[in-house]
């Protein structure tokens, strides 16, 4: 029987603070903007945010490159902002959760200055300092957003190593006087009374013990850094130290962001003593990516999807919990990127909204997703903010596309995709904001926005509502959280279905992505006996051994 935690049935709602609620209408979302909306988040079920980095940053990577993690930036707002955030959400019981960036900081940070001014010194040992050897560049790895990840330092012949952009250079934490640097300051928050972190960028804190060459994987001759993870082993030292002498005394949430992690180390990474408490399940958002580009990607259809699910969910079961998500700042929108395109209207959003949250796990709701905002469409690359989205489409021009082709692809898989401001009423810029929005808002939000959705109980909002309630209904509540998911019907084509299989109780949840009407043989079903608690469709069919779905129908019952 697995060890009960006070985070375990909750719901919680990652913020883009840059684009959630903008309060002082300078065009960026802030702090007290979050604050402004804590009832509309109380009043949706939420019981913990993750915001987004607003540490001090000059924001090469929105704030993602943190030039002192003691400061709060200027346009996010203040400390008292934030104090005044963690005591508002408190009274109402929302736990936050801030982003820990510790992969890297900004060149910005103080550290790297002193490093730039003596590369020798004491401070040069806060990164990976190399010079050249025989004049080439110490290893051939590729940065996540394009180009070899040494970049020289102003006026000397060492180079630093970025494994992001060059304004992020990586953390030593080989160096024990870096860890505890950064373990000081996870408790700093933490004693502010943060419910934890999220943890970005984490598998990356371990380079292989040798910058070497790895087989270059495009024509750059460079390697891609999964290639280098993969060959990289140790880094349970420093995840577990970091846990013991931060979360673990606090009793705080962790939730790491970990791609990579090899088969065999799930438990190590979020099993009970797990390095955190939950690691998000990226299965399906990587499928059908390619080390060569987004122009190479292909979009998971919705058997992938399921696929991808199920395989998570099994992997995990007895293990610990994963954190589950169809989209984040870093994604396309869900309902954008899994649904296909005949199914990308409220009823089809209801069904993966459905099928996602109901999975055993702690489910994360995206600003927006909850009114099921889409992607956006961009026609030139200057409409977009986004690093990474720019390299890629470099990726494409190089690869041969036209420009009209490269910003197919990057519109979308853009990361601005999901950044754009949170579209609350239809009056000018979706009241985000009474100033220009740093990133336009997507022109349909005269149709998708809150306001409109709000006090219509057919609303995509109004279902994640009830998904949220049914997740706290006391008489359903522990099976959805412990129970067993059992996949059921996994040949058939277009369906997704599986059971949760609690102490004496069985909910199913079965969804049909296709347009026609599906009957769909279960074993124990019957009109009469099973009780539907949620569907997007007014009526939901059953017979003796038969659920019948209408298109894009999903039902969560009682069996
Ligand atoms: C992952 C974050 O989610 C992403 O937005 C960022 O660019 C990188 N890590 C680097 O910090």
């Amino acid at each position: 029987m697995m060890k009960k935690e006070w985070w375990h049935g909750k719901t919680a709602y990652q913020i883009y603070p840059k684009s959630f609620y903008d309060s002082n209408h300078d065009g960026i979302g802030d702090i007290r903007g979050i604050v402004e909306k804590l009832d509309y988040l109380k009043e949706l079920g939420i019981d913990l945010i993750w915001i987004s980095p607003v540490y001090l940053s000059p924001c090469a990577d929105q704030g993602y490159d943190i030039s002192d993690y003691y400061q709060i930036d200027p346009v996010f707002g203040t400390m008292e902002d934030m104090d005044q955030l963690l005591e508002e959400a408190k009274k109402r019981g929302i736990g936050v959760v801030m982003d820990l960036v510790v992969n890297h900081c900004s060149d910005e940070h103080e550290w790297f200055k002193k490093a730039c001014e003596d590369p020798e010194g004491e401070y040069g040992k806060y990164f990976y300092l190399e010079k050249k050897r025989d004049g080439k560049l110490p290893c051939n790895w590729r940065s996540y957003f394009g180009g070899p990840v040494w970049e020289p330092m102003p006026n000397s012949d060492w180079y630093y190593l970025h494994v992001f952009h060059k304004k992020q250079p990586d953390l030593n934490w080989e160096n024990p006087v870096v860890r505890e640097r950064i373990y000081e300051m996870i408790n700093f928050w933490l004693d502010k009374g943060l419910a934890g972190f999220r943890i970005d960028a984490i598998i990356n804190i371990k380079k292989p013990q040798m910058f070497r060459d790895y087989p270059a994987d495009r024509e750059d001759q460079l390697c891609d850094m999964g290639t280098v993870l993969a060959d990289t082993t140790g880094i349970g030292d420093f995840l577990r130290e970091m846990r013991d002498r931060t979360f673990r005394p606090h009793g705080a949430f962790s939730v790491g962001e970990v791609f990579n992690a090899k088969d065999g180390e799930l438990a190590d990474f979020a099993g009970e003593d797990g390095y955190f408490s939950s690691i998000f399940d990226f299965r399906q958002t990587v499928e059908g990516k390619s080390v060569d580009g987004w122009y190479r990607a292909r979009i998971p259809s919705p058997d992938d999807y399921k696929r991808c699910c199920f395989e998570s969910q099994r992997e995990m079961e007895g293990v610990g919990f994963y954190s589950n998500i169809i989209e984040n700042h870093d994604e396309p929108r869900g309902v954008s990127h899994y649904l296909p395109e005949e199914a990308r209207n409220e009823k089809g959003k209801k069904l993966l909204a459905a099928l996602y949250f109901m999975l055993k796990g702690l489910p994360f709701i995206y600003q927006g997703q909850e009114l099921g905002m889409e992607n956006k469409i961009y026609t030139a690359i200057d409409q977009v903010d986004d690093i990474s989205s720019r390299d890629e489409y470099q990726v494409c021009l190089n690869a041969g596309l036209s420009p009209k082709e490269a910003m197919e692809v990057v519109s979308r898989y853009s990361r601005d995709n999901a950044r754009t401001p949170f579209q609350w009423s239809d009056q000018r810029h979706a009241g985000f904001t009474k100033g220009e929005p740093w990133l336009k808002v997507n022109e349909n939000y005269k149709e998708i926005n809150l306001e409109k959705q709000l006090g219509d109980p057919d609303s995509v909002f109004s279902f994640y509502q009830q998904l949220i309630r049914l997740r706290k209904d006391p008489k359903y509540q522990d099976t959805i959280i412990y129970g067993k998911t059992v996949p059921i019907l996994e040949e058939e084509l277009g369906i997704m279905a599986y059971f949760r299989q609690g102490e004496g109780q069985k909910l199913l949840v079965a969804g049909n992505f296709g347009s026609e009407r599906r009957r769909l043989p279960i074993n124990g079903i019957n009109g009469k006996k099973c009780k539907v608690l949620l569907s997007n469709d007014k009526n939901a069919e059953a017979e003796e051994g038969v659920l019948i779905l209408e298109g894009l129908q999903v039902v969560v019952a009682e069996m």
